[in-house]
């Protein structure tokens, strides 16, 4: 079994997701290649059994790179077995992390002509110290707004990892 698990993200919590997500694989005895979206390069999925795909929400959207690259393989994408995972801080909240629930999975989902056999929503990770201050200024006032944390000095993870092995569970399944 070959897999091929694709990322976009900006500070590196799709990556840790998705790097524990092959963990789960690899133990489970398949072959899996860890590659970011973001960097340009062709991608050929013909050698692969499966795709994964995980995005992180910045500023309510996923990287361009996303869309750029369901709409080029959706047609291969559609005839092999997919899974698809969001990434944000909207779904620190149980009743927003599902991919009906989640406003940014649903709306993507419905835009894009790729239809993944499987997808989920993880929540994400909240890092102030590490954020320029501008982005630190606008997480804090969305934080303000959804009476979530606003002291800048903390960095929490919302990330449930049981979750995430479920998933990569589910992955295998498919
Ligand atoms: C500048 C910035 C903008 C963000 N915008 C949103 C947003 O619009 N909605 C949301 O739910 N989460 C938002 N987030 C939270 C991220 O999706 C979350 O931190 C996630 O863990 C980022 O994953 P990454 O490290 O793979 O990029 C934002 C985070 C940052 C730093």
């Amino acid at each position: 079994m070959s897999y091929l698990l694709l990322y976009s993200g900006h500070d590196g919590q799709t990556k840790k997701i998705i790097t524990e997500i092959a963990l789960h694989l690899r133990k489970a005895g398949a072959e899996c290649d860890v590659r970011s979206l973001q960097d340009n390069q062709p991608l050929n999925l013909a050698p692969y059994e499966k795709v994964l795909v995980g995005a992180s929400i910045r500023y309510g959207h996923f990287n361009r790179a996303l869309d750029k690259f369901a709409k080029l393989h959706a047609v291969q994408l559609n005839q092999m077995k997919t899974a698809f995972f969001g990434v944000n801080l909207t779904a620190r909240k149980p009743e927003k992390r599902t991919p009906e629930t989640n406003v940014y999975v649903r709306k993507f989902l419905a835009a894009t002509p790729w239809k993944p056999t499987a997808c989920t929503v993880f929540a994400g990770a909240l890092l102030y110290p590490r954020y320029g201050w501008f982005d630190r200024m606008m997480i804090r006032l969305i934080m303000k707004m959804t009476k979530g944390e606003t002291d800048t000095t903390k960095e929490v993870e919302y990330t449930d990892w049981q979750q995430v092995e479920a998933f990569a569970a589910e992955f295998v399944q498919i």
